[in-house]
């Protein structure tokens, strides 16, 4: 029978928790908070960040969006990032990518503080996390890690099959797979039989973009399918790189897009922030 990986339920249920963690938190006088910089007019940053925005403020995290132009420097937007680097009541500060092209997005992104990167983009805690310390990890894969938890799957002696080498996704799931005693192949757009490396998988994990990528053809039956993809189908639907209703029959676990990874992302970036203002109070 295949378990369906219900990440707007465990999200929510995170999300319950995080509220009474907040409100102890608050009582004793610090009110987590999360600061997002915006810049230019990208439609579905704007779409994620308004998401990020509630989420946070329905926990009771203290939440603020710097929105610039598109015309933005550099030189400003690491002003604002110096600027939210010093101001200690601020716990995470969230720069949402993609940046505009004439900005250099490493750059911003070293910029900010290693322990108010609640993304876990800054090279320090990418290097922490390659180094098997996980207290500050990419929201997307930590949230991976959390469906593998929640549901008992345990990583150890797996056949994990990335497909998406980013740095948001791919990369530190590779990593949090190593860690968690998975054997891990991670393959991209130059890998050649991906059929054939996917099939070998028992946990799948598809990070590409691509609508409909994944058939029957990719999953060895019994498999764990995680399915990380935001893609508008030819009807204009939200869907995953999974074809769902052809794969999921065929598999151990699987994600539904929207519902799965998605909700978990979110909630992961909440806990990161509440976890940083709770590290600043000991
Ligand atoms: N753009 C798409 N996903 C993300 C994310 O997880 N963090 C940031 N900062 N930008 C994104």
């Amino acid at each position: 029978m295949t378990q369906i990986l219900d990440g707007k339920a465990l999200a929510g249920k995170i999300r319950e928790e995080l509220k009474q963690e907040v409100q102890q938190l608050s009582k004793s006088g610090v009110t987590p908070s999360l600061t997002v910089i915006l810049v230019g007019e990208d439609p579905a940053s704007q779409v994620y960040v308004r998401n990020k925005e509630r989420a946070a403020t329905e926990v009771g995290i203290h939440s603020n969006v710097i929105r610039l132009s598109e015309e933005t420097t550099q030189e400003e937007l690491l002003e604002y990032v110096n600027i939210l680097n010093h101001d200690v009541s601020v716990h995470g500060i969230l720069v949402q990518l993609p940046l505009p092209k004439h900005i250099d997005t490493d750059a911003v992104l070293e910029a900010i503080v290693p322990e108010k990167d609640v993304d876990g983009f800054h090279p320090v805690n990418l290097g922490k996390l390659l180094q098997k310390d996980e207290s500050i990890v990419p929201c997307t894969p930590q949230g991976i890690m959390e469906f593998f938890k929640e549901y008992n799957i345990d990583l150890i002696g797996k056949e994990m099959v990335i497909i998406g080498q980013s740095t948001i996704v791919g990369r530190p799931m590779a990593l949090l797979g190593l860690n968690h005693g998975a054997t891990v192949t991670v393959c991209h757009s130059r890998t050649k039989n991906l059929e054939q490396v996917a099939k070998r998988a028992d946990i799948l994990i598809s990070a590409v973009g691509k609508a409909g990528l994944i058939t029957k053809d990719f999953v060895k039956e019994g498999a764990v399918v995680i399915d990380v993809g935001i893609n508008c189908n030819e009807a204009g639907k939200l869907c995953g790189d999974v074809d769902f209703e052809e794969v999921a029959p065929l598999t151990s676990a699987i994600t539904p897009v929207p519902g799965g990874v998605g909700p978990m992302t979110i909630a992961m970036l909440l806990a990161q922030t509440v976890k940083n203002a709770k590290s600043k109070k000991e």
